[in-house]
Formats: structure tokens, sequence, C-alpha cells
């Protein structure tokens, strides 16, 4: 009898994002009266960049003459988008070698098969409040997690402490779901950790896009010894509208060597034989995104989201509520009122106001308490949860 992956009993029934969606239409199905309004998963609103539809439009028109026409893409990415990658890291003065970039999906999936360069006895430090499947990846993996926690007094942004055992690291800055961001200073004494201790950073850079603090690092290779220690996630999700298209890399430097071995060779191996490359529409539409003047075009819709963080922030200021974020980051992480739990104010808050947010024990035990505004709805919205909100509060 085939034997099942037992190690999915260490996980909570549902997906966070799942269970949240689940929980709201229930509610729509009894309410079919009352109107949601989406604060909850981080998922865009605003289309995409002109010059990405022209790109996508351009990639489909080749795709129907034989002569232009692509079959496969190469495992790893094609070379076009991979230099696209190099040349957005040069920009921040950082230099990667086309080789180190791996083109995928999107960040979602490489979180899920990176976890395959290391072995299932390793400990896993993830630094939480987090996006739940840096976690949940790991626990179907059979790994134990060591959680970090983020709390107000460390303005969510713990540091490496002695007697820290773990030979992966979680880092996600901007964090997601805080705001938080880490200086270099404080980023470098995860990176001189990791390189001590032989372990190795997984860095989400899915939020990279929303830093207009210049002490805050875009990148980890910004650091000393990152390459050393550090493998970089990075998606168009967020920075260019992509939730719904689909692109991202991941970066494995040459120079990052575990136990004699070449993790990116490790990987090469891996996508080599385990994908069959990145749709060479996407690609086109990644490289597009990834010009002066795709970045210039998506500067706009991000101003859009800011300027719903500024809306929402100063809510919660007229309420009183207390809350962090939304200034590096798409997201505001309030203070549940009255010291409600967390679920407890998702279902308060949706019955009585309509609006759909995130518990922040999701994130991870030391989220209890806390909850999650994401900025990515429309104006419209946003400005109609914002009136919600002040006649929730009383204010
Ligand atoms: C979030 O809302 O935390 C994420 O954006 C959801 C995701 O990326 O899957």
């Amino acid at each position: 009898m085939i034997r099942i992956n037992s190690y999915y009993s260490n996980l909570s029934d549902n997906f966070l994002f799942y269970e949240t969606k689940m929980r709201a239409e229930r509610f729509e199905a009894a309410h079919p009266e009352r109107r949601l309004l989406r604060l909850g998963i981080g998922d865009v609103t605003l289309p995409l960049a002109p010059v990405v539809i022209e790109a996508l439009h351009d990639a489909v028109d080749e795709q129907a003459r034989p002569e232009t026409f692509h079959g496969y893409m190469p495992e790893l990415g094609k070379d076009f988008m991979k230099q696209a990658a190099v040349t957005n890291y040069a920009r921040r003065g950082v230099r990667i070698d086309p080789e180190e970039v791996f083109v995928c999906y999107g960040i979602g999936d490489d979180l899920g098969a990176i976890g395959g360069l290391f072995a299932s006895e390793n400990r896993v430090a993830v630094v939480e409040p987090a996006y739940p499947a840096y976690a949940d990846t790991n626990l179907m993996a059979g790994r134990t997690i060591v959680p970090i926690p983020g709390t107000e007094e460390n303005g969510f942004l713990p540091l490496p402490f002695p007697g820290l055992e773990a030979e992966l690291i979680y880092l996600c800055s901007p964090n997601n779901p805080t705001g938080a961001a880490y200086s270099k200073a404080q980023l470098q004494a995860w990176v001189d950790w990791a390189n001590e201790h032989q372990a190795v950073i997984l860095f989400d850079a899915a939020y990279e896009a929303f830093i207009t603090d210049p002490a805050v690092p875009h990148s980890i290779y910004e650091l000393s010894g990152a390459r050393e220690c550090a493998i970089e996630l990075f998606s168009l999700s967020k920075s260019a509208g992509f939730t719904g298209t689909r692109l991202g890399y991941t970066v494995v430097p040459k120079t990052l060597i575990r136990e004699g071995r070449s993790l990116q060779s490790m990987w090469v191996r891996n996508r080599s034989t385990c994908t069959n490359g990145v749709s060479y529409l996407l690609q086109r539409a990644g490289a597009a995104a990834l010009t002066e003047e795709g970045l210039r075009q998506s500067r706009a819709s991000l101003g859009v989201y800011r300027k719903n963080a500024q809306i929402l922030a100063s809510t919660l200021d007229r309420c009183a509520i207390r809350y962090f974020g939304g200034a590096n980051a798409p997201y505001l992480w309030l203070r549940c009122p009255e010291g409600m739990d967390s679920w407890t104010f998702f279902d308060n808050l949706m019955e009585n106001a309509g609006i759909v947010g995130t518990p922040g024990v999701g994130f991870g035990a030391c989220g209890e308490g806390w909850f999650r505004f994401s900025c990515f709805s429309t104006p419209a919205v946003t400005a109609e949860a914002a009136a919600r909100l002040l006649s929730y509060f009383g204010a």
C-alpha cells in the first residue's frame, strides 16, 4: 500500500488565504445584499503597463507565424529575460551573472521547489510574522521550523541572537505583512551570521519596488558577503502588476557553495529536470516590464497603491488604532481593537463593516492580536473602506 506524506498532518487545515477566501464567500452567500470590500490578499487591481501589453501582443503575433514561432523555452530562461534581470540589478550597482538568474513563474513556485536543494534535517529559521508558505513548504518536507518573532519591541525586525541554531533562514524585506524594512546594517548582521554558520538565506525581494527610504537595500546582494550565502527571489507580481500574468526570477550566485557543492549547479540540475521553462509570451512581457519605460509606467500604479496606504493610515490615525507599515510596503499592520484576537477581529470586521482583511496570526504566532490591510485595492474601494472604518470605530 502506498504511504502518503505524513508531514501534511503538521500543517493547518487550510492555507491562510484559502481560509480567508472561504470565510468571505460563505458570508456573501449568507448575505447576498451585503457588498464586501477586499483588503485581504495582496492582489493588484490596476492593469499592466502599456509597454507590457504591447510586448504581449507582439509575442502572440510571433507565435502565429512559422518564421517567428517559438517552441520549448530554455529551462532556465531566455537570454533576453535573464539580461533584463541583470540590467535591473545593475541599476542598483549589483553585478549578477546571467547564468545566476533562473526565470520562473513567480516566487510562489520557486519557494516550494527550492527546498529540494536542502536536506530534510536542516532547521529552518523563519523571521515572523511571515508569508505562511515559508513555513508550510518546509513543514511539508519534514523540516523543523525555528520561528524568530518580530515584535513591536524589536520593530518587527529581529536580528540574529546568540544561541540561534538554524541552517536555512527566510527573510522578507520590506516585510510582508508588517511593512518593516531592514537597513543595510541590520541586513548585514544576517549575512554575517549566515556566513559564519555556513547557513543559507532565502531572501524574498517581492516588495523592493515600494521602498522609499534610501537606507533600505533593494537587494540582499547590496551587502558584502551576500553572494556567498544568499538566494534571492524576485517577482513582478507586486512591482509590475503580474499577479495574474506571472513572472519572476530566482538568483543563485555561483559563489554560493555548501559542503563543497555549487548550489547554482544543483539548481540548474533541478530546473532542467523539473521544468519545461517559462512561456515565451510571459518572458517578453517580463522583459518589457523591466525596461526603463516599463519601470516608469509601473511607477504610476505604485503611486496609486501608496496613496491608498496613506488614506488607510490617516483613517487609522483618526480611529486611534496603532499600526505599522505603509511607508516602504503596500501593507498596514494594525493592532486588533479591544484585545480581540486576529480571527475574532476578522469575523467582526467582516460582519459589522463588510471589510475583509487578513488575520495577523496567519503569519505566525507572534502575529496574534494583529491584522493586515492590503493597499492594492482600487482607490474607490479604499475610499469606501476608509469611510466604513471611521463608522465601525465610531471616529
Ligand atoms: C499576500 O497577500 O501576502 C501575498 O501577496 C499573497 C501571495 O503572494 O500569494
